[in-house]
């Protein structure tokens, strides 16, 4: 992502707030694993979208129209020896001339600058909740203002989230963003015609999931989330991610794994027998999420409502269901008394962007928000019957099916960022173990 596309995010967000106001951001905090190990460094989704900085210990503050500079970035000084132990860092000058700060200050200096900015503020753009410890500072910086305020000392009036104004800026993505995102598509394509082509009865669930590392890793990506990789009863768990079973022949297999790549993730899931071949009750609620999936696409168009894709696969699923016999009455009360839950029992997508399930309102007050181009979310129905299923013969039990494609909402439709991963039962026959031993 080039410094113009963060410079533009930063006037948006400024433009937005107005004048008299100050945003304070700070980074995501680093996250101890044991003892001294840490967790993976990964910036706070926000944070990166205004600034590209990938760096902790860092605060970024905007004051839209300040004459001395409206763009104040606080980081971690260089130090020839951390740097030896813990890798480079930015350092202040360079904030400056590579991240496109108007200034930019030790990151201790954030105790001395921030309670002189918000004195000249009337309104605080400031997240609570997010970083508890980060809130009584800046607490603490308000509170010392109202104990000088007899002095004459200015306090701002106006406490406001941020997230308000960041995350409707997040839900439009940008060329760059759509690009990054296809690419962050692409990756994760690759890496379930991979995992398709090794699987093989025998072979363990977490032998699937090295194939997704590997190809992520092969690319700069990484996992967006816990891969999902669960054979047999583990299709039916939602959030499976033990990943540690022996996939055997007849076994039904389910795999959501998608990618991050340069900050974007991907999100898919795709459900294939093990062996090669759906055996018919496999196959007869194969094709019952593959009619509501393609439903549910039909409807991501604009002008449609958010939930329009989640009723038309509802509608699909219970009609589906009712067809081979999983369900019984009318369609109409069928759906009105909510008893493909019983099978369905998740949404038909979310967002997606920087984070998986991505930020946006999914309501206006209200209202089902309005699809709009440039929004991006995943449509992922899907039919899970785990083993011990009440009132369901036992032929059906084991079979868990999601198909989860990402999808940008376009001027006349919609682009299927994953469209190049087939979802036809047929072509996933023949793609399955195409190149096991
Ligand atoms: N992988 C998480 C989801 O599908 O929402
Ligand atoms: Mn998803
Ligand atoms: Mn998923």
């Amino acid at each position: 992502m080039n410094t113009e596309e963060f410079l533009r995010r930063r006037r948006q967000l400024m433009r937005m707030m107005g004048k008299g106001a100050i945003a304070i951001l700070p980074a995501a905090q680093p996250r101890l694993r044991s003892r001294d190990i840490l967790y993976p460094y990964r910036q706070d989704s926000d944070f990166y979208y205004l600034t590209g900085f990938a760096e902790p210990d860092a605060v970024v503050v905007l004051v839209p129209g300040r004459p001395e500079g409206e763009y104040l970035l606080f980081c971690r000084e260089r130090d020839r020896e951390k740097e030896t132990w813990d890798g480079t860092r930015v350092g202040p000058e360079n904030a400056v001339t590579h991240y496109g700060a108007d200034a930019a200050y030790p990151i201790g200096a954030v105790e001395e600058w921030l309670p002189k900015l918000v004195g000249r503020c009337d309104r605080v753009f400031y997240t609570m909740g997010a970083q508890p410890d980060f809130d009584q500072r800046v607490i603490s910086w308000v509170s010392r203002l109202r104990t000088h305020s007899r002095a004459g000392v200015h306090t701002p009036d106006e406490f406001i989230s941020l997230d308000h104004f960041l995350h409707d800026l997040r839900l439009y993505k940008s060329r760059e963003e759509i690009g990054t995102m296809r690419r962050s598509a692409r990756i994760a394509v690759q890496a379930h015609r991979r995992a398709m082509s090794m699987c093989r009865p025998g072979l363990f669930e977490y032998q699937i999931e090295a194939e997704f590392i590997h190809e992520f890793r092969t690319h700069g990506a990484q996992p967006s989330y816990l891969p999902i990789v669960g054979s047999g009863p583990n299709s039916c768990i939602l959030h499976y991610h033990e990943n540690n079973r022996r996939m055997e022949d007849g076994d039904l297999l389910l795999v959501d794994a998608g990618c991050e790549f340069d900050y974007y993730a991907s999100d898919v899931t795709r459900t294939y027998p093990v062996n090669g071949r759906f055996t018919p009750e496999q196959r007869a609620i194969y094709e019952v999420v593959l009619d509501a999936h393609e439903a549910a696409l039909a409807a991501v168009v604009p002008g449609n409502s958010w939930s329009e894709p989640h009723e038309a696969a509802v509608r699909a699923v219970t009609k589906g269901l009712k067809r081979i016999g999983l369900l019984e009455g009318a369609v109409a009360s069928l759906i009105r008394t909510r008893a493909y839950q019983k099978f369905f029992m998740h949404r038909t997508g979310h967002w997606l962007g920087m984070d998986v399930h991505d930020v946006g309102d999914y309501k206006i007050a209200d209202q089902w928000r309005i699809l709009e181009p440039g929004m991006a979310l995943t449509v992922e129905p899907g039919v899970y019957i785990p083993p011990g299923s009440r009132g369901v013969p036992k032929r059906w039990w084991n079979i868990g099916v999601r198909i989860e494609d990402d999808v940008l909402v376009t001027r006349d439709g919609s682009d299927v960022l994953t469209r190049d991963l087939p979802r036809d039962p047929d072509v996933l026959e023949a793609m399955i173990g195409a190149s096991a031993q």
